[in-house]
């Protein structure tokens, strides 16, 4: 088996290869079934422990290339953190809350302040899966989205709502890239979450090439408190690994 990992070049090829695919994915193949999914992302753990993630993504790097877009920002500390990590480019940021502002937290309410000091546009109630509704014609080198969650387990048409959601914003947020742009997701390590986003799949279904696996150490970012989507115990308390999946369009 680990020898049909390395003759493998990507990750994704070396799944396909034991999966006995063919090396491209055609569009027949994007609409996988959930369950061959999830053995898919079982397998890319397998194949990740084998091949290792690239280094930590470069987030600061990468928020001073142009404008960048924050989703689903909780309390919106990341976005804080990063601005004072480079402040000089929070006049590019803009960050944004689903929930809205009358339902933000005491602690969003500050770090909002906080951001719109420093020159951040602060949005809320907005939806990542709609996001030409919101922004139109407006164009961001980065978007950014870290611990997506819909808090729900439902299936929606048979599929994992965070699949769903994961799909959704990928599809939403292609189309407001500009050329050579990316997007950033931080999820959690483990079977199951990895079940329940299928992002190679995801990927594929909004028209991204092969996604990079970074590592994520939340402790880079001082003062990044992660929100959970319905209160609880944060996931930055209740996991150690973390991998953050950059998506570029080919
Ligand atoms: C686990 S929390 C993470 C919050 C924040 N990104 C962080 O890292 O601390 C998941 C977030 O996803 C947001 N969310 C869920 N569905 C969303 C959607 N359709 N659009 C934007 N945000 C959404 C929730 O409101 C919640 O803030």
């Amino acid at each position: 088996m680990n020898q049909r990992y390395a003759e493998a070049p990507t990750v994704i090829e070396a799944v396909n290869k034991v999966l006995g695919r063919p090396l491209r994915v055609e569009p027949a193949a994007v609409e996988a079934k959930f369950t061959h999914d999830f053995l898919e992302q079982t397998l890319i753990e397998q194949l990740l422990v084998h091949k290792g993630k690239l280094g930590a993504f470069d987030y600061v790097q990468t928020v001073s290339q142009g404008r960048t877009l924050f989703l689903g920002e909780g309390n919106l500390s990341f976005s804080l953190a990063l601005a004072k990590l480079r402040p000089t480019v929070a006049k590019d940021f803009t960050a944004t809350t689903f929930e809205p502002a009358r339902r933000l937290s005491p602690a969003a309410l500050q770090n909002a302040s906080q951001l719109a000091r420093m020159g951040a546009k602060v949005l809320n109630g907005i939806n990542a899966t709609r996001l030409q509704t919101h922004f139109g014609a407006t164009k961001f080198h980065s978007i950014i989205f870290n611990f997506p969650n819909v808090a729900s387990r439902t299936p929606i048409y048979g599929r994992n709502p965070n699949h769903i959601l994961a799909r959704k914003f990928l599809r939403s947020a292609a189309g407001q890239l500009v050329r050579g742009g990316l997007v950033v997701m931080t999820v959690v390590d483990s079977s199951f979450y990895a079940g329940a986003f299928g992002l190679p799949a995801a990927a594929r279904f909004a028209g991204f090439g092969e996604p990079e696996i970074h590592k994520f150490k939340p402790s880079r970012f001082p003062g990044y408190m992660h929100a959970n989507t319905l209160g609880g115990q944060s996931a930055l308390a209740k996991y150690r690994s973390f991998s953050t999946w950059v998506f570029r369009l080919p």
